[in-house]
């Protein structure tokens, strides 16, 4: 733009945060739109796409998804809500994840969801009591390890021997045969998620490659593999690495298990929504040490995990950028954590008090991962459409936090005395 000012479609984006405050998350509309529609043209309409609700479970973000004709991936009940509330089909809705409880397989099955994936035997059995008490059938696939490193970062690695995902490639038949022998079972196929974040794609055709020798094996005795999910974790750039492209990843679907006539789902989060959002944030105050100068600013760790978590660097871009000679600083939050820090940028001026910045690629785990530590209340959350934007998520506040708090009434409480149970979800 000539002004020299940082849009977000067609709003300014310094404006934007002097109108609404800081931080504040931003979406592009048109960029989640085209992400979802490349995704779907490579990998062709024979696979269907569940959105991981994990990466951005705002309900005007899954409702825009699903209008695109986007499925979901749930890891809980709160999840189910959500994708059902945002008009979602339960039809298109696959429930993963390692720690389903009684409850939420319950309000699963009442919502006829498309497909559990099932991560052990005991869950595995305790979906088929739910199911019998319900006398339905429960659809169930079983998420295998197939003990592949994913070259990713190691708190989001899932696929290998050892980590808590999946059932062990080397039970996985037994398993499957222990299914369709169990009346109110119908095991429809087979899952794999290996990672996220995932750059190459060799770890991708070799658990494919897996997935598709074992459904060999279990259609040639007997057992009908129907539907293979791959899973997601395709990575993004983050402005310093080149991704793997849609249609190479496409390619390996088609060369690992195009041949094996299954119906076909992807769970993509990050690669569709995490280059629509940016986080904002001002800089409240400056401290200059001997290598660099320390900017505070009023976003925290709390609003953006990725940082503290998984030490990821978000590139940074100054909101009304300024000519002047780059000097190094470390961005970091007001929370009272070593770890709220953003990391070690090198090409920006020297940045001063009231000046706002951006943190770019922050759609994906951005909003979703944050807490209200420190009493912080979550973040508003807007979507900008054109020159239009709206407010997708209010700021919460404080009153709204506390709300949730209660004297003790310590006379009143025993285990014995039913009535308070229900105080604790009331
Ligand atoms: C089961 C499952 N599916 C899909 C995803 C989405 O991963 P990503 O956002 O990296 O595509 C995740 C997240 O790790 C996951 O656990």
């Amino acid at each position: 733009m000539t002004d020299g000012a940082v849009h977000l479609e067609a709003i300014d984006l310094d404006q934007l945060a002097a109108k609404l405050g800081m931080p504040i998350y931003a979406y592009s509309s048109a960029a989640i739109v085209e992400s979802y529609r490349s995704f779907a043209t490579a990998v062709g309409e024979d696979v269907s796409i569940c959105f991981a609700v994990k990466a951005n479970g705002n309900l005007t973000i899954l409702t825009q998804l699903a209008k695109l004709g986007c499925g979901m991936d749930i890891v809980s009940g709160g999840e189910l809500e959500r994708a059902l509330a945002a008009g979602v089909s339960p039809l298109r809705i696959i429930f993963s994840g390692v720690g389903k409880t009684r409850e939420e397989i319950t309000q699963a099955l009442d919502a006829g969801i498309h497909q559990f994936n099932v991560e052990s035997a005991s869950e595995l059995d305790l979906i088929a009591d739910v199911a019998t008490g319900r006398s339905v059938r429960a659809p169930v696939a079983l998420r295998v390890n197939p003990d592949v490193d994913a070259l990713t970062h190691d708190k989001i690695s899932t696929g290998r021997k050892g980590d808590k995902f999946g059932i062990d490639l080397d039970h996985a038949y037994e398993l499957y045969a222990r299914a369709a022998a169990t009346a109110s079972l119908n095991p429809v196929g087979l899952a794999v998620h290996i990672g996220s974040q995932i750059m190459d794609l060799e770890p991708y055709r070799r658990a494919y490659t897996r997935i598709a020798k074992l459904a060999q094996q279990l259609r040639a005795g007997g057992y009908p593999v129907r539907r293979l999910d791959l899973g997601g974790g395709l990575g993004i750039s983050y402005g310093h690495a080149t991704p793997p492209s849609l249609d190479s990843y496409a390619s390996v679907i088609r060369d690992t298990v195009g041949g094996l006539c299954a119906e076909l789902a992807v769970e993509p989060g990050r690669r569709l929504i995490g280059e629509a959002g940016i986080l904002l944030a001002q800089v409240l105050h400056i401290k200059p040490t001997h290598d660099a100068d320390i900017v505070v600013i009023d976003a925290a760790m709390n609003d953006l995990a990725r940082p503290a978590l998984y030490g990821s660097l978000h590139p940074v871009t100054m909101l009304r950028p300024r000519p002047g000679p780059a000097r190094p600083c470390r961005i970091v939050g007001p929370v009272c954590e070593s770890a709220d820090a953003f990391g070690l940028y090198t090409h920006l001026p020297a940045l001063l008090p009231g000046d706002r910045i951006a943190f770019l690629y922050a759609g994906a785990y951005g909003a979703a991962m944050a807490s209200t530590y420190n009493a912080r209340p979550l973040v508003p959350e807007v979507l900008v459409d054109g020159s239009r934007y709206a407010i997708i998520r209010r700021r919460q506040t404080v009153a709204e936090m506390m709300a949730l708090e209660a004297d003790p009434r310590w006379r009143d409480m025993k285990l014995s005395d039913r009535s308070d149970l229900g105080a604790i979800s009331a």
